[in-house]
């Protein structure tokens, strides 16, 4: 997979990524940009006081995301204002020196694209019955980690040129502050479950088996001095004030549970797997399939 994009699933519906995204909501109050802007905005006004600035808040997603949920359902909140700014964030966004304060949660993990060496079939790197590079060959888990480490600092790069001099913070990289080991634990049984569905498909003879040995999920879950290394690493960037873990353990203890699991992770991926796949994949039956699997 080449392309750049590759937006969650958009608008309301069941398999939407606003309906399925209770682990980023952590307190499960509704949709998760709204609760972080809130958090932001309550924040500014016991800065301010009684004299609170004017905000302006841009909200940042793919080309391809589907913004009009969002702009529906902030109707009503009229504390800000609001605008969008569609790309990808891994370049420089606004003009230089004009945003205060940025925040993102669970997104500096997908990498820009997924490293070439490990797609190409016939290659030795070729990362063959695998979807990530978890529990992959030494190379393919170092062609990820270089991949990002150049996204990351292009990331941190744009943002820290995009930001007012003196006002920087950047809240949440919220799954690059993850305990590596647990993250990768939860990653594991995803991707194993997930890998499972697939190779069922190219077993009933549904999908060819170079699709899906050239398929990979682009992303990347950096620890903690992974991070420290990038951010450091540049010479714009002074000091990281705070690096939390955040443990997620997932419970799937009743039916509930798992078609939650296996909707988010529809919500999630699907336009990836639509991506690569094409027709050949018909996603309703491979989601199917995997709630029967993991019940
Ligand atoms: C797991 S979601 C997190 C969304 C939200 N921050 C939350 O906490 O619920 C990751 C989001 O990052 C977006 N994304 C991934 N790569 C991106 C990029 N290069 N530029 C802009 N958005 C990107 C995806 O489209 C998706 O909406």
């Amino acid at each position: 997979m080449k392309g750049e994009s590759f937006a969650m699933n958009g608008e309301d519906g069941l398999n939407s990524y606003k309906k399925n995204s209770k682990l980023q909501a952590l307190d499960n109050v509704g949709p998760n940009t709204f609760a972080c802007v809130q958090t932001i905005v309550e924040a500014v006004k016991l800065k301010f006081k009684n004299q609170l600035p004017e905000l302006h808040v841009f909200f940042n997603d793919h080309v391809a995301n589907e913004f009009n949920t969002l702009f529906k359902a902030f109707l009503i909140d009229r504390t800000y204002m609001v605008a969008r700014v569609p790309g990808s964030f891994h370049g420089q966004l606004i003009p230089k020196a004009s945003m205060n304060l940025m925040h993102t949660a669970f997104c500096v993990h997908w990498l820009r694209r997924v490293p070439e060496q490990v797609t190409k079939v016939g290659s030795c790197t070729l990362n063959k019955g695998r979807i990530s590079y978890v529990s992959s060959s030494d190379e393919v888990v170092e062609a990820f980690g270089a991949q990002f480490e150049s996204d990351a600092e292009g990331f941190f790069a744009a943002r820290s040129a995009e930001l007012v001099d003196d006002t920087f913070e950047c809240l949440g990289c919220a799954l690059a502050d993850m305990a590596k080991e647990k993250t990768l634990e939860t990653l594991i049984t995803t991707e194993q479950k997930t890998l499972e569905m697939l190779i069922d498909l190219v077993m009933a003879g549904l999908v060819s088996d170079d699709l899906l040995d050239s398929f990979n999920v682009p992303i990347y879950i950096p620890s903690p001095s992974e991070i420290k290394r990038v951010v450091l690493g540049m010479k714009h960037l002074i000091s990281i004030e705070r690096l939390e873990e955040l443990y997620y353990t997932s419970n799937l203890s009743t039916p509930d549970d798992v078609r939650g699991r296996v909707f988010h992770i529809r919500a999630t991926i699907e336009g990836i797997l639509v991506k690569h796949f094409l027709s050949e994949l018909n996603t309703n039956e491979l989601f199917e399939r995997y709630i029967h699997k993991i019940e």
